[in-house]
């Protein structure tokens, strides 16, 4: 994989995503010198805006965000503007004059990149505009950037597919899912594979479970239209969680290459058990935010929120229990766990170790506590794990003790948005860490089969406190097996 010249096309270059994550990441990629020699960037939406209107404006973006503006007015020259109507050939064809004669300034061979920050209802008119109007008719390469959701079930994601696919080629279409662009989730691979200590521990015989929080205390937001008709179960656990399973759980690959990941990872998710009716109904729990407090503030019930129905029964909560069929994992637990207006933002992974097979160090009934490996995803990046210890002084005694690793203590750290790296790796031709369709028709088909089932039961909502860790079937959960949530702490 390498670096060469290209233009990179945006949609949807004044809306939010690209004004608080695209535009200060490409700056940081520049900065880095990890743009190329030679790069243009297009920016379009229906705004009417002049080339300079637009730098203005990702200026003010870039200042809130960024650390160093050294390079910025340089950056910004880089930058064009393109009024696009996203259903008008005409508009297609003015922006195919303008990326190619910009393509002859900067000398760059019809390298394009087109990155979709739109509605997903608009991606195949888009995709087939591109087509007809020859801006995919190119000499270089072409890639595409496509955000989530793709699709809102099996069927809907495998039409989009096959429309989209008309287009582009599957090794050219990237989908985000900007979690494999973090640092602590790319970890979980090095950490299984770089360390001859786990890799042999990794299974049924020596884990006992695998929990998986990814927590958030705010709560929908502006984004009532799109969140009632999604939910927890399709706007996190479909894509984000799932994500982080197949990585816990895959073979090792024979390479690195994003082919080889993604067969194990695709493997990995076809092994997840298909929960039966009953099975959904006991082991998938929904909740739905009541009001409450978090951090000494009161805030509202998400029946009470802007844009949402007194009577919507959409999930802002789910914890699942998870089992994989395959000889590595069969009999181990992974519980997961996501949720708006919980206690605290944190995502974290823990690995929970068997037991010693005899405790020799019993004080009365206390059992020894297990060995953890907690991956901290965020808001800190760091490694842990627990180990037994002697207790200091006190005979022969034991405490947990914990060794760890924060990143933000690493020499070379420098905060860095997991946008960066995807779209870095998009550069690069990389497809690693981006979503390929076969983990798609998995995820789809299990969120699809838990999504049935809810469909047919009314749920009793709200059903937990906004600042509390969700509804209390949640607890039951894992304490019906013998298990708790290991909270941060
Ligand atoms: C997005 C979801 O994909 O991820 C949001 O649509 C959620 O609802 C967000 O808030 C969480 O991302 P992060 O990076 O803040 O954990």
């Amino acid at each position: 994989h390498q670096i060469v010249p290209t233009t990179i096309i945006l949609f949807g270059a004044t809306g939010d995503l690209s004004q608080r994550k695209l535009f200060p990441s490409l700056y940081h990629l520049y900065i880095y010198n990890k743009l190329p020699s030679n790069f243009c960037i297009v920016g379009t939406s229906r705004k009417d805006l002049t080339d300079h209107d637009f730098r203005q404006m990702i200026k003010e973006s870039i200042s809130k965000k960024s650390f160093d503006f050294t390079h910025l007015d340089e950056f910004l020259t880089h930058l064009y503007y393109s009024q696009q109507d996203v259903l008008s050939e005409e508009s297609y064809i003015k922006l195919n004059q303008k990326v190619n004669d910009l393509e002859s300034k900067y000398d760059i061979p019809q390298n394009r990149i087109f990155y979709l920050a739109l509605a997903p209802k608009l991606f195949n008119d888009v995709t087939d505009f591109l087509d007809s109007s020859g801006l995919t008719t190119v000499k270089g390469y072409k890639r595409l950037i496509v955000e989530k959701p793709f699709g809102d079930s099996l069927n809907s994601a495998i039409q989009l597919n096959n429309e989209i696919s008309t287009t582009f080629k599957e090794h050219e279409i990237f989908r985000i899912d900007h979690y494999l662009g973090k640092d602590m989730i790319q970890n979980i691979e090095v950490i299984r594979f770089a360390n001859s200590i786990f890799e042999p521990l990794w299974n049924n015989h020596y884990i006992s479970n695998i929990q998986i929080t990814a927590a958030e205390s705010i709560g929908v937001l502006d984004r009532a239209s799109y969140y009632d008709q999604s939910g927890a179960l399709k706007d996190m656990f479909q894509n984000h969680l799932l994500q982080i399973v197949a990585l816990l759980a895959m073979e090792p690959p024979i390479s690195l290459s994003s082919e080889d990941i993604r067969n194990e990872k695709v493997k990995a998710l076809k092994s997840i058990k298909l929960p039966t009716k009953q099975q959904v109904l006991s082991d998938y729990i929904r909740g739905q935010y009541d009001s409450g407090n978090i951090s000494d503030e009161s805030v509202k019930s998400y029946r009470e929120e802007d844009g949402i129905s007194n009577t919507s029964n959409t999930d802002t909560f789910i914890a699942a229990k998870i089992m994989i069929d395959n000889f590595r994992w069969a009999g181990v637990p992974f519980y997961i766990r996501t949720g708006k207006r919980m206690k605290e933002k944190s995502t974290r992974i823990v690995i929970e170790f068997k037991e010693v097979p005899l405790n020799l160090y019993y004080q009365s009934e206390e059992k020894l506590d297990s060995n953890l490996l907690i991956i901290n995803v965020q808001p800190e990046e760091r490694i842990e794990f627990t180990l037994n210890a002697k207790h200091y002084s006190e005979g022969m005694s034991t405490k947990p003790v914990k060794l760890h690793y924060d990143l933000v203590q690493d020499q070379e750290y420098h905060p860095f948005d997991a946008y960066e790296s995807l779209l870095y790796d998009c550069l690069l031709g990389d497809s690693t860490n981006f979503t390929h369709f076969d983990e798609l028709i998995a995820s789809w088909n299990l969120v699809d089969c838990i999504h049935d089932v809810w469909q047919q039961h009314k749920p009793s909502f709200p059903n937990y406190r906004a600042g509390s860790q969700g509804p209390r079937q949640s607890e039951l959960l894992l304490s019906k097996d013998g298990f708790a949530w290991w909270e941060n702490n």
